[in-house]
C-alpha cells in the first residue's frame, strides 16, 4: 500500500538574472528579471522533522519543524531553511537532498531559490506573491539585509520564454517575451564572489528612505524633483532609482519593437548609473562590461543584481561565443515530478 510518506517528490526553483532595474525594488519601482535554466532541486519525502543534506554543502540540516532554531544561530545554508520553516509553520517536515546548479554567492539568487524550493516542498499553499513575500521575510531573518521582493517573486512567478516586468509597488507582473536564442543570446559572466551581508546594500536602502523623506516616493518622482535635492550623495542615489525605473520601461518598449541596439544601449546606461550614481559596481565589473562592449556582436552589458561583486550579464547576437554561462528564460518554481 502506498503511503504519502513513502512518495519521493521533486521541487525545482530556478535562479534569476536581472536585465534592467536594479536597486529599484525596495522603493516599489520596476524590475525586469528572468528565471534562468540553472536551478536548485529538492528530492524529498514528507517526514516528521526536517532532515536535509546538500550535495554542494558540507553541513546537513536537521531540526524539529515545530521548533526551528533561530536563523542567526546557524552559520550555514541551514539558516535559510530554518527561516522558511519559522515563517511557514508547516504541519510536517521532510527528509531530502538539495542540489543546485546555481553558482552560490554569485548574485544569481541561489538563496532565494533555496527558500522558495523549501517552502514549496513543505507544502506552501498560496499565490506566487504570497510565496515570494514569505520567502523575502525569511531572507531578512536569515541575513539581516533588507532586500527587496524581486528575486523571490521572479523565481516564484516567472513564465518560460519571458522576462517578468514587476511593479514592486503593486506587485503586478507583466510577462515580456524575450527573443529566442536564434535571435539573441544572454550570457552571464561571473566576476567576483560576494555576499550582501556586510555590504553597503542596507546603506543604499537607508539613503533611498532619506531621499523619499525629501521628495516623496521615488517611484513617482521625476528628475526635476531629484535635481532639487541638496545633498550630492542622496541626489545621486535618487537619480539612479528614478532614471532606472525609466530604463526598465524603455528597455521593455525596445524589446517589443525589436530594437535590440537600443535595448543594449539602455543596459550600458544602467551600468553607468549603478557605477557612478549608486556606487554598487566594483572596478573589475566595470572592466568586464567595457571588455564585453568592445567585443563584436555584443549589444549590451551591465552588472546584474545587488552588486559589490557578482555577475555581469551580456546580450549578444547569436554565435558571438562569449565566455560565461549562456542562460535562457524558464518557468518559475514548482513540483516537477513524482517518482
Ligand atoms: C539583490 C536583492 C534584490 C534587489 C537586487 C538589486 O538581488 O535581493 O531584492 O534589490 O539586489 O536590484
Amino acid at each position: 500500500m502506498s503511503d504519502e510518506r513513502e512518495t519521493m517528490r521533486r521541487v525545482r526553483a530556478p535562479g534569476r538574472v536581472n536585465l534592467i532595474g536594479d536597486h529599484t525594488d525596495y522603493t516599489g519601482g520596476l524590475v525586469l528579471p528572468f528565471a534562468i535554466d540553472r536551478q536548485t532541486t529538492i528530492d524529498y519525502r514528507p517526514a516528521d522533522g526536517i532532515r536535509l543534506r546538500s550535495v554542494d554543502e558540507a553541513e546537513p540540516v536537521a531540526f524539529d519543524h515545530r521548533q526551528p532554531p533561530q536563523p542567526g544561530t546557524i552559520d550555514s545554508w541551514g539558516r535559510y531553511v530554518a527561516a522558511v520553516v519559522a515563517e511557514l509553520g508547516p504541519e510536517r517536515g521532510l527528509d531530502g537532498v538539495v542540489e543546485t546548479t546555481i553558482p552560490i554567492g554569485s548574485g544569481l539568487s541561489s538563496s532565494a531559490a533555496l527558500e522558495v524550493a523549501v517552502a514549496i516542498a513543505l507544502g506552501f499553499d498560496g499565490t506566487p506573491i504570497e510565496l515570494a513575500e514569505l520567502c523575502r521575510r525569511a531572507e531578512h531573518a536569515a541575513t539581516g539585509v533588507r532586500t527587496g521582493i524581486m528575486d523571490q517573486l521572479c523565481i516564484a512567478a516567472a513564465t518560460e520564454g519571458h522576462a517578468a516586468l514587476i511593479d514592486c509597488h503593486s506587485l503586478d507582473i507583466t510577462d515580456v517575451p524575450l527573443p529566442p536564442p536564434s535571435e539573441v543570446e544572454f550570457v552571464v559572466r561571473f566576476v567576483a564572489g560576494r555576499t550582501l551581508e556586510g555590504s553597503e546594500y542596507d546603506t543604499r536602502v537607508a539613503e533611498c528612505a532619506m531621499a523619499e523623506e525629501l521628495i516623496g516616493p521615488l517611484r513617482l518622482a521625476d528628475l526635476d524633483a531629484v535635481a532639487a535635492i541638496d545633498g550630492p550623495v542622496i541626489r545621486s542615489r535618487a537619480r539612479h532609482v528614478v532614471s532606472e525605473n525609466r530604463r526598465v520601461r524603455d528597455y521593455a518598449d525596445a524589446l517589443a519593437a525589436g530594437d535590440l541596439a537600443t535595448a543594449g544601449a539602455i543596459m550600458v546606461d544602467g551600468h553607468r548609473s549603478l557605477r557612478d550614481d549608486y556606487a554598487t559596481s566594483i572596478p573589475i565589473m566595470d572592466a568586464a562590461v567595457e571588455e564585453l562592449m568592445a567585443t563584436p556582436g555584443v549589444l549590451g552589458a551591465r552588472m546584474t543584481g545587488g552588486g559589490f561583486g557578482g555577475c555581469v550579464v551580456a546580450m549578444s547576437e547569436p554565435g558571438t561565443g562569449l565566455d560565461g554561462w549562456p542562460v535562457v528564460p524558464v518557468a518559475g518554481a514548482g513540483h516537477v515530478s513524482e517518482t
